[in-house]
């Protein structure tokens, strides 16, 4: 399949690059900026894509491209930094601008040039000016003698370059934000006519290697999947049945006692319903809730949740009588990135998301036994999976669950009867949502019980209750979030039905928090 190879800097919009790219049907990968062209990174590879970054390309220790990356003969798209790297490479000059070109900004061409040569390739179809997207605090001051500049901003800035020589192209704007003009159709002309890549990406082409691949390299030895309940690892359940030999799979639920209301019936319906014919179900509740018996900290509560994990489903393979099997586990291209395990050497943890991170995963992994195959792909690629493998919708469009559980959404110590409470709660939300129609317009909704406790009434008495935050929100793929803007008689009718049915809770907040700076989850 042909690719197009990202390399990253740690700009915030990388993940759009390599959405847009896949949006036009051509395999992209992300990869740490510093990466060499190793083999398995060339092969298929039709162009490179420059990110941007929160650097500057001056400042000392700032990341750059591996020289012999540049010395591929690839053609080279280089975004915002990545073109600022570039030219001062080559003895240009960027500096710090006095005022910030940040939004929307108009771009146009410098005629002469445009009309020749490779740029024109680039541009084609595009008017003479057009309103890109900006975000930058350096500017290229001298593009240098191998650049030649193509295209200005309003405030003169270089804003479009092409190499006199080779087939690179800067560009100052971001034509991955959806509100630069043409964006798109400067990136479909690098790809294609640039590149020369062809349309391949799609979910049934990448089951059909994806599956092959994993024959390969399986075999005819156990898999072991744990099974979450959430969208990501039923449908690498399905991958799985549907790829190997159902009696070579086994699919292992652990109860952790962290679950949803009635999480543990539908997710043993519908992996029954899938074909699995080993399916295990285990009641660890117990154990998880004696380990986080008094703990309060969000990191130290989520490294028990993955060490009890481990634990578990060690003791199941014994019992299984398969302890060497592969294990399996429905991690997303964003799970890798979020816990810094994805992109740049600068990448940094943000959570440590217990499937991406835990000792025995590491270890496993060190030895080639952990199967991600939904590693490569964003949340509503994993549904368009679930859909091509046949999922019903009811399962593909739930919202996602995090691995640990209620265990991230009940602030401070963990009991079980805080798990009951905020079920109830967490419940009547849902259900709220459906009957409005509003589920599916939403990316994720849940409550977080809060750990302070507040003063109300009931009746003539004086209430002294738990408070629960509502959380909803809209996202592409969990990296960005921005609060779901309710109509205020929905937020208000909700709060009611909580507090009517559940007893212990006396007050209701709604979380308007943006991610960045917040995330989705509270811990
Ligand atoms: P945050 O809270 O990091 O969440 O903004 C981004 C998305 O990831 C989910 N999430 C997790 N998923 N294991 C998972 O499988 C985890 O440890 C984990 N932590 C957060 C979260 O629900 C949201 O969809």
């Amino acid at each position: 399949m042909d690719k197009i190879v990202i390399l990253d800097f740690g700009s915030q919009y990388t993940q759009l690059i390599g959405r847009r790219i896949r949006e036009l049907g051509v395999y992209s990968e992300i990869v740490p900026g510093e990466r060499k062209p190793d083999s398995a990174l060339l092969e298929g590879c039709k162009g490179i894509v420059l990110s941007g970054s929160p650097y500057s390309a001056w400042q000392e220790g700032s990341p750059a491209p591996d020289l012999a990356m540049l010395g591929t003969g690839l053609p080279i798209l280089a975004i915002c930094y990545g073109i600022q790297w570039l030219t001062m490479h080559a003895g240009g000059v960027v500096e710090r601008c006095e005022t910030r070109e940040y939004g929307s900004m108009r771009v146009r061409f410098l005629p002469a040039v445009q009309d020749s040569g490779r740029a024109a390739t680039l541009l084609e179809g595009l008017p003479d000016s057009f309103l890109s997207w900006m975000s930058h605090g350096d500017s290229i001051v001298r593009p240098g003698e191998e650049w030649d500049v193509v295209g200005i901003s309003e405030s003169g800035v270089p804003a479009i370059l092409a190499h006199r020589a080779r087939p690179w192209f800067g560009l100052q704007f971001h034509p991955e934000v959806s509100h630069c003009e043409h964006g798109m159709d400067i990136l479909a002309n690098f790809v294609f006519r640039i590149c020369g890549a062809e349309r391949g990406w799609s979910m049934e082409a990448y089951l059909e290697q994806e599956a092959r691949l994993l024959r390969e390299r399986v075999g005819k030895e156990p898999v072991l999947l744990l099974i979450s309940g959430g969208v990501d690892s039923t449908v690498a359940g399905a991958f799985l049945l549907k790829s190997l030999d159902p009696d070579q799979v086994y699919l292992l639920y652990i109860d952790t006692g962290l679950m949803r209301k009635a999480e543990n019936e539908e997710v043993m319906h519908n992996l029954s319903r899938l074909g699995a014919r080993h399916l295990e179900a285990v009641d660890a509740e117990a154990q998880f809730l004696s380990a986080l018996k008094g703990v309060a900290d969000p990191e130290t509560k989520r490294h028990i949740i993955g060490d009890m994990f481990v634990k578990v489903q060690q003791d199941a393979v014994v019992r299984l009588g398969i302890p060497d099997a592969f294990l399996a586990q429905g991690t997303l291209y964003t799970d890798l990135i979020e816990s810094g395990k994805g992109v740049g050497n600068k990448a940094q943890v943000i959570k440590s998301h217990h499937n991406v991170r835990s000792p025995l995963i590491e270890k496993k992994r060190a030895e080639g036994r952990v199967i991600e195959p939904l590693d490569r792909l964003y949340k509503d690629e994993v549904r368009a999976l679930g859909r091509v493998l046949g999922l019903p919708e009811e399962i593909v469009g739930r919202h996602p669950f995090p691995g640990p559980g209620l265990g991230v959404r009940i602030l401070g110590d963990i009991t079980k009867e805080k798990c009951d409470i905020l079920r109830e709660a967490d419940s009547i939300f849902i259900a709220e949502l459906r009957k409005r129609g509003l589920y599916d317009r939403i990316w994720q909704a849940f409550c977080v019980l809060l750990s302070v406790r507040s003063v109300g009434v009931a009746g003539d008495e004086r209430a002294y209750k738990y408070v629960v935050a509502l959380r909803a929100i809209q996202s592409e793929d969990g990296m960005t979030a921005q609060p779901f803007a309710f109509e205020p008689k929905d937020l208000f009718e909700i709060s009611a039905a909580i507090t009517n049915r559940v007893q212990q809770i006396g007050r209701v907040v709604y979380d308007i928090s943006s991610k960045p700076p917040a995330t989705i989850e509270w811990e």
